[in-house]
């Protein structure tokens, strides 16, 4: 049996091409909701709870190679039915506390359609990953019609980002199949790195408590 192809043919690449629009339009949108978001922080008393905000299309490599790496045919059709993070952002964080008030927030948000919510920074994944994660529904408007795609927003401390991002690259190097001495170091820092962002936080608190 001939394996399942793991690209896109020149045809469906094009046909993913034009599906893309929609996503770059709705991640824009993200983006100013995010922005304006820091806006309103930037203009309060307190400080800004944001430390940055990053976002991201998924290339159509990487469509490709989940679509391929999950069993599902490599296809545009595919790729709009079954992956959620074509289009993501990503807000980081100064502390942990910060990440639920940012979460309702955005929940709240009228142009927000909020499709799934996992809370793996009170529940982390077994690999040790903390992060909040959003998939909301967003719909360009205008030209496009009343058409909705979905949007990641991932909200986690730069800790967790840090942690995250190496494990990500640990990962890939073994092509997702961590020896386990190491997939044991990762989880080990994870829980160091959820420490640090406790210890930061109670600094951070202490501070406040003193200026009060
Ligand atoms: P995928 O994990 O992307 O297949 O989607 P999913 O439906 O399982 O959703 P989930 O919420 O588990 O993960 C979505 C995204 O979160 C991933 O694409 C990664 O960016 C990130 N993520 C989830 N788990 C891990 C992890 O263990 N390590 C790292 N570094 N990132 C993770
Ligand atoms: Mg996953």
């Amino acid at each position: 049996m001939t394996p399942a192809p793991d690209h896109f043919t020149g045809e469906e690449l094009s046909q993913l091409g034009n599906r893309l629009v929609l996503y770059r339009c709705a991640l824009r949108l993200v983006e100013t909701q995010l922005t304006n978001l820091n806006e309103f922080y930037l203009a309060g008393s307190d400080p800004n709870p944001i430390e940055h905000i990053k976002s991201r299309m998924k290339s159509a490599e990487s469509i490709a190679h989940k679509l391929a790496l999950r069993g599902l045919p490599v296809t545009a059709e595919s790729a709009a039915d079954h992956l959620t993070d074509i289009a993501g952002a990503r807000i980081i964080c100064c502390y942990a506390k910060d990440i639920a008030d940012i979460a309702t927030i955005l929940k709240s948000h009228r142009d927000l359609t909020v499709v799934t919510e996992k809370d793996y920074v009170t529940h982390p994944k077994p690999s040790g990953y903390r992060s909040y994660h959003l998939v909301v529904r967003v719909t360009p408007d205008g030209a496009f019609g009343d058409r909705s795609v979905p949007v990641e927003i991932q909200i986690r401390t730069a800790a967790m980002d840090f942690w995250a991002s190496l494990e990500h690259r640990v990962r890939y190097k073994y092509d997702g199949d961590i020896p386990e001495h190491l997939s044991a170091e990762l989880r080990a820092s994870a829980e160091k790195t959820h420490e640090l962002d406790n210890r930061l936080y109670l600094i951070h608190e202490l501070v406040d408590l003193i200026n009060a």
